[in-house]
C-alpha cells in the first residue's frame, strides 16, 4: 500500500530521429517507465545513445535483437525503425513475452498485421501504437466537445498535414524499408484523427476513394495522396497529405449543430490554436509523447487496452492499403 509499482524497464529499437528528439526524452519524464536499453545496427551507437540518455541496464547497448529480447530485466520494446521492420520487431519481441510500443505505421502490410494481432493475443502481452497527437492537449479538448455531444451528430471531417521535403533520399521515398511515403509520414496520423473521432459515432469507414501523385520526384511512392471516407452512418471525411508544400495544419469537424477547429495543432509539439463559432477553445499544452508512453505503461499495470491497440493498428494500414 502507498508503494510505487516498479517502473516498466523498456528498449528502444533505433536511434533515430523520433527516438532521439521525442522518445528518449519522454521516457525520462513519463510516469511509470524508464529507458533500460538500446539497439542499433552498430554497438558503438547503442552503448552512445544509452549513455547520453541514461538507461539502467548495466549492459544496454545491443546490435542484435535476439540478445536484447533474452535479457530477463526487460519488460517492453518501443519499435522506432523505418516501416517496414516494425512487424518482424514486433512479432520477436512478443515471442519472447516482452509488451510492445510501435512506432506509426504499425507494420506495412494487413497480413503483418494480422500476425501481430494474433500473437499479441495469444501471448497475452499488450501492443500500444504510437499516434502521439490523441494526447495534444488540443485534440483533447476537441474530443470532449465531440463526445459532449457540442457538435451535435457528426457529418464531416477534414485533415490535412503536408510538409516540403528537401528532395527523394528519405528512406520513405523509394527503399524496401518503407511501403508509403507522405501516407507513412503525416497520411496515417491523419486516418488515425479521423478515425479516433468518426468511428464511436458513424460506424466503420465504408467505403474508400482516393487520388495520389509522385509528379515531381516520379518515385514508387506516393508525394501527394487525397483520400475521401464513408462511414456506416452516411458521414463523410477527408484528409490530405503532402512532401511537396508547406500548409498550416488544419483538423476540421463539421456536426449537425457545429464545428470544431485545430489550427497548426499537428505536430510533434502540443502546439496551435482550438475554435468553434463561439471562439477559441482553451486548452493545456502537454507533451503528447510523455502521454502516449504514459498510456501505453498504465495499460500494461493495469491490463487494460492501450489509447491505441495492434487491432486499431491493423485497422489504419488496412485502410492505408486501399489507397491507390
Ligand atoms: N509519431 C511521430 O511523431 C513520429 C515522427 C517521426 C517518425 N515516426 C516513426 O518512427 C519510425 C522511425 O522514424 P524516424 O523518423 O526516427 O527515422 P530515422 O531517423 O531514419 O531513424 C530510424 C532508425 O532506425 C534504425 N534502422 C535500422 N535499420 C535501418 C535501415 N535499414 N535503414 C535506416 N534505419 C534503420 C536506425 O538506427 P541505427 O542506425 O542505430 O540502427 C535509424 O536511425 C518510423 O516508423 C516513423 O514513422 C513517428
Amino acid at each position: 500500500m502507498g508503494m510505487k509499482p516498479k517502473p516498466l524497464s523498456v528498449a528502444l529499437l533505433g536511434t533515430g530521429r523520433i527516438s532521439e528528439t521525442q522518445l528518449a526524452p519522454a521516457l525520462a519524464s513519463a510516469s511509470g517507465l524508464r529507458l533500460w536499453s538500446v539497439l542499433s545496427r552498430n554497438r558503438g551507437r547503442a552503448a552512445d545513445f544509452a549513455r547520453r540518455h541514461r538507461a539502467r541496464s548495466r549492459e544496454p547497448g545491443y546490435d542484435r535483437l535476439d540478445e536484447m529480447l533474452a535479457d530477463p530485466g526487460l519488460d517492453a520494446v518501443l519499435v522506432a525503425t523505418p516501416d517496414a521492420l516494425h512487424g518482424d520487431q514486433a512479432l520477436a519481441a512478443i515471442a519472447a513475452g516482452k509488451h510492445v510500443f510501435v512506432e506509426k505505421p504499425m507494420v506495412t502490410s494487413s497480413a503483418d498485421g494480422r500476425r501481430v494481432v494474433e500473437a499479441a493475443a495469444a501471448a497475452g502481452v499488450t501492443v500500444g501504437v504510437a499516434y502521439h497527437l490523441r494526447w495534444h492537449g488540443g485534440h483533447r479538448a476537441m474530443e470532449r466537445l465531440v463526445r459532449g455531444g457540442a457538435l451535435g451528430e457528426l457529418r464531416h471531417m477534414r485533415v490535412q498535414w503536408t510538409w516540403p521535403a528537401p528532395d527523394d533520399s528519405n528512406w520513405r521515398a523509394g527503399s524496401d524499408v518503407g511501403r508509403w511515403w507522405s501516407l507513412a509520414g503525416v497520411g496515417t496520423h491523419c486516418l488515425d484523427m479521423i478515425r479516433w473521432f468518426m468511428v464511436p459515432g458513424c460506424g466503420e469507414v465504408v467505403e474508400v476513394r482516393s487520388a495520389t501523385s509522385n509528379a515531381v520526384w516520379g518515385g514508387p511512392r506516393d508525394e501527394t495522396a487525397l483520400v475521401a471516407l464513408t462511414f456506416e452512418s452516411g458521414a463523410t471525411a477527408e484528409f490530405c497529405s503532402s512532401v511537396q508544400f508547406e500548409s498550416p495544419s488544419r483538423v476540421e469537424v463539421y456536426g449537425d449543430q457545429g464545428y470544431v477547429i485545430g489550427n497548426h495543432t499537428l505536430g510533434p509539439r502540443g502546439a496551435g490554436t482550438v475554435f468553434t463559432r463561439a471562439g477559441m477553445v482553451p486548452y493545456v499544452v502537454q507533451n503528447p509523447y510523455v502521454g502516449e508512453l504514459a498510456d501505453f505503461a498504465a495499460a500494461v499495470r493495469n491490463g487494460r487496452p492501450p489509447a491505441v491497440d495492434a487491432r486499431e493498428g491493423l485497422r489504419n494500414v488496412e485502410l492505408l492499403e486501399e489507397i491507390k
